[in-house]
């Protein structure tokens, strides 16, 4: 999985236009990017969509982005969307492990109700969205087999936290937000799941959008949240080892393949050792495995 893009689930255009997106995931947004009053029009539509893309052997992983634990809206978002079998939902302003397991919970039951095998629809927590989700941040290990990825969010933060920004002048995010990246990075870690860039706003700004795609492989993460189909090729493209990366990776793999029971080695006068190993293995990983 590299590029999941988000979808209003009130705009059938949009849907049409994110199938051909090359997209490997769509995130069906029933959250914020819905009015209130739209809710109930937009569940029907998102069903409706996933009952259609599901019959297209080539679609992407399907994600329906409900709304919050705290809104009082999960509970219906749910009933209406698991007829149509969606691979994943997103849990925005998730707090730690225990959201997780209260979702896994409200999950089981409609699988029941829908005929789904338990566990097929998996968790993919917004783990930065509130002040308390910071202090929680590394209780995910462990917390659901649906655990899939962690992600995070700058904007709901800033507002919770009552800031009047999230960036500085030089466009970079300030020192909370950047507290939170981090957190998302090193949560996603010790839960052993992939973790997920968040949007860039700036669906203009490819230049920009690229750098920072590339601060984000460079630090961790392996894949990105897109807001425009434009931005979808640049974060395929980014989180796609490159095959000067894939060589490099089977360098390393090979050499330690080629001298078992070593624990360091030097290749091409470089030292490489457990951490090398585990890092070159990852990148021929997400080589084999795109959408995984
Ligand atoms: N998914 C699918 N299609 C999209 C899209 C998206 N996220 N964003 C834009 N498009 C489509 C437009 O409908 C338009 O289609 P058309 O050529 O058939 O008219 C085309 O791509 C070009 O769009 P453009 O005119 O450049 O942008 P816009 O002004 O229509 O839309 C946004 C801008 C920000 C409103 C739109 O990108 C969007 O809705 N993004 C997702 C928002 C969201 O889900 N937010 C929640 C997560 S933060
Ligand atoms: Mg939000």
């Amino acid at each position: 999985m590299r590029s999941m893009l988000f979808v209003p689930a009130d705009s059938a255009k949009k849907f049409a236009k994110g199938m051909t997106s090359g997209a490997d995931a769509l995130i069906i947004d029933l959250e914020d990017s819905v009015a209130p009053d739209n809710k109930a029009r937009a569940r029907e539509s998102a069903l409706a969509f996933l009952q259609e893309a599901s019959a297209d052997p080539a679609r992407p992983y399907l994600i329906v982005r409900v709304n919050s634990l705290q809104s009082g809206l999960t509970d219906a978002d749910l009933d209406a969307v698991a007829p149509g079998r969606p691979d994943a939902i997103m849990l925005p302003k998730a707090e730690g492990g225990a959201s997780v397991v209260h979702a896994d919970a409200k999950l089981a039951v409609r699988e029941a109700v829908v005929g789904l095998p338990d566990g097929h629809v998996k968790i993919v927590p917004i783990a930065t969205e509130t002040a308390a989700s910071l202090f929680v941040a590394g209780t995910y290990a462990g917390s659901s087999t649906r655990l899939s990825a962690l992600t995070w969010g700058a904007e709901d933060l800033s507002a919770e936290l009552g800031a009047e920004t999230n960036r500085g002048a030089d466009g970079r995010y300030l020192d909370p937000y950047r507290l939170a990246r981090s957190l998302c990075i090193a949560g996603a870690a010790a839960a052993r799941v992939p973790a997920i860039d968040t949007v860039y706003i700036d669906f203009r700004d490819d230049e920009g959008f690229r750098r920072d795609c590339e601060a984000a492989r460079r630090d961790g993460f392996t894949a990105r949240m897109a807001i425009h189909p434009a931005q979808v090729p640049i974060i395929n493209e980014v989180f796609t080892p490159t095959a000067e990366a894939i060589a490099q990776a089977k360098i390393i793999v090979d050499a330690f393949a080629a001298n078992p029971g070593a624990g360091t080695l030097a290749i091409a006068g470089v030292m490489a050792d457990q951490p090398h190993l585990l890092r070159a293995k990852r990148v021929l990983e997400r080589a084999a495995a795109k959408k995984g």
